[in-house]
């Protein structure tokens, strides 16, 4: 019997800093009545200058694993969803397996905007199902601050830095994730963009000077797409469990936009108060945005092992997709897990010996091939 890939960790990481609705007045021409009545947002948090897409990454992932009690030696796979990546390469994902010592993992980056934490999940559920891999951690993080151009009043008051983890663990027994709806449509990849920094525009004066290398976004647009596709991806997903939306317990929605949810939830006929909302303190996390809702609502109570959920996301590409899950919770097996701190040292440690080994092994066969002349 092939296994199914049930969520038992979780865990956040968001910047101390907070940049409310009236410190982005002294920034652009805005006002906090209009970004509450637009977007439902009042505060976002700004990553420090210590804090990166890989830091914030790995202790959202260590948290997970420290919940799941899984050592990072267990892990088979590490995903982490990002729009806003340490580089364009190595991915962010192998720095956070090297930063942990998931000495076994494979590790690559995941580039569907803000729906990459779906995709993800989707993707990792499916290996864990195949028996491919045992256990994956799927991490969404971003510092979209650093890509926003603090100008622009039509997104900069949007985004906010944060990132969340899962972690997905084999088991015979039936629940976990699913079904999974992933799409996209790439003739409206120009609503949503960061064109420069890639092979099509590489960073240049020219380039710098057209803004180019921030976030160009069609707002409007965007709205419009993003309503009908979180009604349709929800319905379909819900379709393929073989449910009903009054099955669902919990729709936890990519955090973009307060008035998107609702137009989604109106499109379903879901009342709000099924519906986990968390953007008012967060903004757009982007790729975190799911974990970070979802994660609050367990720690407050409101999510509970038993749970049917629908996460359901959209972003650029275009991309939009939904997984249904039956919730968890940590394996009764669990074992008691290592400090994070602890493990964060031997990791540092391995990887600095294993910096010098390679070192010295280039002196060595340097040595070698010179000899040989
Ligand atoms: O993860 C995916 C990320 N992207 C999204 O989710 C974006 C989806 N779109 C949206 O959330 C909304 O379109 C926005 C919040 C970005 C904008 O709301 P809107 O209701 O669509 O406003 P709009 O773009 O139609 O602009 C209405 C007016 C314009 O002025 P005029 O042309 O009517 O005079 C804008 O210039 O509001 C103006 N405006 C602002 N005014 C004050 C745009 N941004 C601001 C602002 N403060 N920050």
């Amino acid at each position: 019997m092939s296994p199914y890939a049930h969520g038992t960790g979780w865990g956040t990481a968001v910047p101390e800093q907070v940049l409310t609705n009236a410190d982005l007045e002294k920034l652009v021409d805005t006002d906090d009545e209009w970004i509450v009545s637009r977007t439902g947002i009042h505060e976002r948090r700004i990553a420090s200058s210590e804090q990166t897409t890989a830091s914030l990454a790995t202790e959202a992932a260590l948290q997970a694993l420290q919940v799941a009690g899984l050592k990072p030696t267990d892990v088979d796979l590490i995903i982490v969803a990002t729009s806003s990546p340490e580089h364009t390469f190595p991915a962010t994902a192998c720095l956070v397996q090297d930063r942990i010592g998931a000495i076994r993992a494979g590790a690559f980056d995941l580039s569907a905007a803000c729906s990459g934490f779906i995709f993800g999940l989707h993707l990792a559920a499916q290996s864990i199902r195949t028996g491919a891999i045992r256990n994956a951690v799927v991490i969404g993080s971003e510092t979209l601050s650093r890509l926003v151009n603090w100008q622009d009043r039509g997104t900069c008051i949007l985004f906010g830095d944060g990132a969340g983890a899962f972690v997905l663990q084999a088991a015979e027994e039936p629940g976990g994730v699913l079904q999974g709806v992933i799409r996209s449509d790439g003739s409206g990849g120009d609503l949503l963009s960061l064109p420069a920094g890639g092979s099509r525009y590489p960073i240049s004066h020219k380039v710098i000077e057209a803004g180019l290398h921030y976030i160009q976004m069609n707002g409007r647009e965007v709205f419009r797409f993003a309503s009908r596709v979180m009604t349709q991806a929800t319905e379909e997903v819900i379709r393929k469990a073989g449910l009903h939306l009054n099955d669902i317990q919990w729709v936890i929605p990519h955090q973009a936009n307060l008035r998107i949810i609702e137009a989604a939830a109106r499109g379903l006929k879901l009342p709000m108060e099924r519906c986990i909302v968390n953007l008012e303190r967060y903004g757009n996390t982007s790729t975190a945005s799911i974990p970070l809702a979802t994660v609050e609502a367990i720690n407050d109570g409101r999510v509970k092992a038993g749970d049917k959920i629908v996460f359901v996301g959209f972003g650029a590409g275009l991309t939009w997709g939904a997984v249904y899950v039956e919730w968890t919770g940590p394996f009764a097996t669990r074992r008691p897990f290592v400090r994070p701190a602890y493990i964060r040292f031997l990791a540092h440690v391995r990887s600095a010996l294993l910096q010098v080994l390679r070192r010295l092994d280039a002196i060595i066969w340097g040595r070698v091939s010179h000899f040989d002349e």
